[in-house]
C-alpha cells in the first residue's frame, strides 16, 4: 500500500517546470474534465509562503469558482487561521487531487474520494508544486493529503502534530476543515475547533 515502493511515477513532461503557472498549464491540458470529474484548480498563495496546505481535491464551489478552499471549508480554514493568529498572505493552498470528483444526483453533484490511483498519479505533480512554491512547513489537511505526501496511508489521530516528510521536509499534519463541519454536536464541534487552532498557531511557530 506504499505509494513510494511501486516506483517514482516518471517524468511526464520531459521539460524543465520553471514556474507555477507552466507547471498548472500542463497540468490543466493532461486530463480533460468528463462525466464526474470537474475543471483543473490550481493552487493558490502567493510563492514563497511559508506554509503550505494540502487539501483533497476542490469541492463543489472550488469547482464552480475555479479556486481552492473558497467553500465552507476553506472559509472554516480562514477563520481557524484568522484565529490563530496566522496571516492568510503566508499560506499557500492546494489539493492532493486537482479535480472535482463526484456522482451526479438530479441537480446536485455528491463528493467522491479521489481513489489511490489519482492520488498516486498527481504525486509527481505535487512534488513539484511543493518545491516550486518552497514552503518551510508542508501541512496535510485530512487523510488523502497525508497518503499524497507521505506515500503511504496513516491513521490522522494517531500522525497528528509535526512529521517530517518522505522528501526531508518539514510537515505537520492536522485535520481536514470538512471533519469539523461534518459534527453534529456543537459542543464537540468547538472542542474540535479549539485543537485545530491550536495546530494552525503550532504550524505558524514553525513556520518562522
Ligand atoms: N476541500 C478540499 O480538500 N479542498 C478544497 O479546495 C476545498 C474543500
Amino acid at each position: 500500500n506504499d505509494l513510494f515502493s511501486r516506483g517514482e511515477p516518471h517524468d511526464p513532461t520531459g521539460v524543465e517546470l520553471a514556474s507555477l503557472e507552466e507547471l498548472y498549464g500542463l497540468m490543466a491540458d493532461g486530463e480533460p474534465p468528463g462525466p464526474g470529474v470537474g475543471r483543473f484548480v490550481p493552487g493558490e498563495g502567493p510563492a514563497g509562503a511559508p506554509i503550505l496546505f494540502v487539501g483533497e481535491q476542490p469541492g463543489d464551489q472550488e469547482d464552480v469558482q475555479g479556486k481552492p478552499f473558497v467553500g465552507p471549508a476553506g472559509q472554516l480554514l480562514d477563520r481557524a487561521l484568522s484565529d490563530a493568529g496566522v496571516p492568510r498572505g503566508e499560506a499557500y493552498v492546494t489539493n492532493a487531487v486537482k479535480r472535482f470528483h463526484f456522482t451526479q444526483r438530479g441537480k446536485r453533484r455528491i463528493h467522491e474520494k479521489p481513489s489511490t490511483s489519482e492520488i498516486r498519479k498527481e504525486r509527481w505533480w505535487l512534488e513539484k508544486e511543493i518545491r516550486l512554491v518552497g514552503p518551510r512547513v508542508v501541512v496535510a489537511l485530512g487523510a488523502t493529503a497525508v497518503l499524497a505526501l507521505a506515500g503511504k496511508p496513516l491513521p490522522v489521530t494517531k500522525a497528528r502534530g509535526p512529521i517530517r516528510w518522505p522528501d526531508e521536509r518539514d510537515g505537520y499534519v492536522t485535520v481536514h476543515p470538512s471533519y469539523l463541519l461534518r459534527l453534529q454536536d456543537a459542543g464537540e464541534r468547538r472542542v474540535a475547533y479549539e485543537a485545530f487552532v491550536g495546530d494552525l498557531q503550532r504550524i505558524g511557530e514553525l513556520a518562522r
